[in-house]
Formats: C-alpha cells, structure tokens, sequence
C-alpha cells in the first residue's frame, strides 16, 4: 500500500530541485502526478523518466490563464486532491538597488502564483469531497536576510495566505498548509552546485550542521498530502535543520 493510492497531485516547479524530488517519492508512493513548470526539457525527462503515473504541462504559475489548463491536464489523471505550490524564483538584490520591476517579478511568481494556484483547485478539490495544499515559503518567511527583501516578503505572503485559506476551505474537507525549507542543496540553495564539504560548513552553526537534501523536504511534503495529515491544516512546517531555532554559540557551554 502507497502512502498516496489513488491520489492524483499536481506539483508546480517540479522539473527539478525539491518539486522533482517531491514528483519521484509521491509516485512511489502511488499518485499519479502533473509535473508543472517552465523548464520544458528538464520536465519532460523527468515525466518520461516516471513512466504512466506522470505528465509534463508546460505552466507560467504567474499567468492566470495558463492555470485552468494545468487543472484540466491534472484531471485528466483523476480526480485532484493534492497541489504543491512549489514554483519559486530566488532574485536577490539590496533595498537600496532593487527596482519594482525586480521587486514585482519576484512577487509575480512566488506570491501571486500561490494564490492563482490555491484559488483554482478549490472547485476540482471541492468536486473531488477533500483535498491537501502544500504551499512552500521559507525558513526566510520566518525571518530574512540582506538582500532578499522581495524574496522574503513573498514567503512571509505565502505563510499569511496559508491560514486565510486553511480557515475558509477547512469546511470542505481542504487542508492547507506551509513547508518552511532552510537551506536545501538544490540549483537555488547551491547555484554552483559545489560539493558537501564546501557547501556544509556554512551551516556548521546550526543545530545539525549540514546542508538539507531535497527528499528531507519531499518526506514532509508527503505527510502533509496525504491522509495522515487528517487533522493538520493552517500551520506551518520546518524543515530546516534547526535554523530557525538559533544558532550554536562557541563563547557558551555546551557548544
Ligand atoms: N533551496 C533552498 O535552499 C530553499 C530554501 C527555502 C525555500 N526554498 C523554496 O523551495 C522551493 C523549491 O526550490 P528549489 O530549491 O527546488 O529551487 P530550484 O530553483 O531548483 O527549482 C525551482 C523550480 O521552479 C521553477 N519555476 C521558476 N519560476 C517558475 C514559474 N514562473 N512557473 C513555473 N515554474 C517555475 C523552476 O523552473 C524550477 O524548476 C521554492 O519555493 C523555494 O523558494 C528553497
């Protein structure tokens, strides 16, 4: 028995990183899958690569009309009960440089895409009797960095949007929920994609002093999609190593 029979689950950003990850585990454990992104090469390898239980749809998450078509080829699988809402760019630049073109770019896609997604799953879901959204922020929707200013407060809007949805779709049977990743060795969290020993002592600091792996976030992501997470919606889930909890301190004992 999978954790996820019978479940079809659209995931958005999935041709590479942690949606990737995410699309390999959620098949293994039985859905069936709509791979969504720009990145048409990557997503089509990884759709061929899953055999029957996966498509590729080509989806902008920041294009409103591209939206009812990724729906519509997620239930031609079935009916949809899980979406990811994955996709995300990491632009950085400083208060001072960022233009609003930049800012609203950023905003365009991890933001406005997460709501353009929740809102067109709510009527399939709702035809579907139950339905699971996993929105992904940040450990950087917790707190932030220089730098990062769009970026931040995109993922602080997608742990907002998070409870407003939870609340009003809980009646329905629809759970929603926000995964709170710190730092995954992904194209995003290691953009020279630099070996371990070079990209771990960054985080020697943190509780487990390592660099996350794409499938300790799909392992959390999975749980919240399927029906063990029965009672779970509105809340907010870290998988980040224990960056959000502080920092190992050398001047104090037990360093
Ligand atoms: N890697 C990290 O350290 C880290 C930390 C915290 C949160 N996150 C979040 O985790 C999620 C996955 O990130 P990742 O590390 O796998 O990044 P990644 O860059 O490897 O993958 C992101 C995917 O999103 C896709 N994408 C970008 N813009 C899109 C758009 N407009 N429409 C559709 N798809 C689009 C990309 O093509 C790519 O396949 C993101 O939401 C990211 O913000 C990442």
């Amino acid at each position: 028995m999978g954790r996820l029979d019978g479940k079809v689950a659209l995931i958005t950003g999935a041709a590479r990183g942690m949606g990737a990850a995410e699309a390999r585990l959620f098949v293994r454990e039985g859905a069936r899958v709509l791979i969504a992104d720009v990145l048409e090469e990557e997503g089509r390898a990884l759709a061929a690569e899953l055999g029957d239980a996966a498509r590729f749809q080509r989806l902008d998450v920041s294009q409103e009309a591209q939206w009812a078509e990724a729906v519509a080829a997620a239930e031609k699988l079935g009916p949809l009960g899980v979406l990811v809402n994955n996709a995300a760019v990491l632009r950085a630049a400083s208060l001072e440089e960022m233009t609003l073109d930049h800012y609203m770019g950023v905003i365009a896609i991890n933001q406005v895409g997460t709501f353009l997604g929740m809102r067109a799953v709510v009527a399939p879901m709702k035809r579907a009797g139950k339905g699971s959204i996993v929105n992904i922020s940040s450990v950087d929707g917790f707190q932030s960095k220089n730098g990062l200013i769009a970026y931040s407060a995109s993922k602080w809007a997608v742990r907002g949007m998070t409870k407003a949805a939870a609340i009003e779709l809980g009646k329905h049977d629809i759970r929603v929920n926000s995964v709170h990743p710190g730092g995954i060795d992904t194209v995003m969290g290691n953009p020279s994609g630099a070996a371990r020993e070079y990209v771990d002592p960054f985080y020697r600091n943190q509780a487990l002093p390592r660099v996350g792996l794409p499938e300790e976030v799909a392992a959390m992501v999975l749980f919240l999609a399927s029906d063990e997470a029965s009672y779970c919606s509105g809340s907010e889930y870290l998988v980040d190593g224990g960056w959000h909890a502080g920092t190992r301190t050398e001047s104090l004992p037990g360093a």
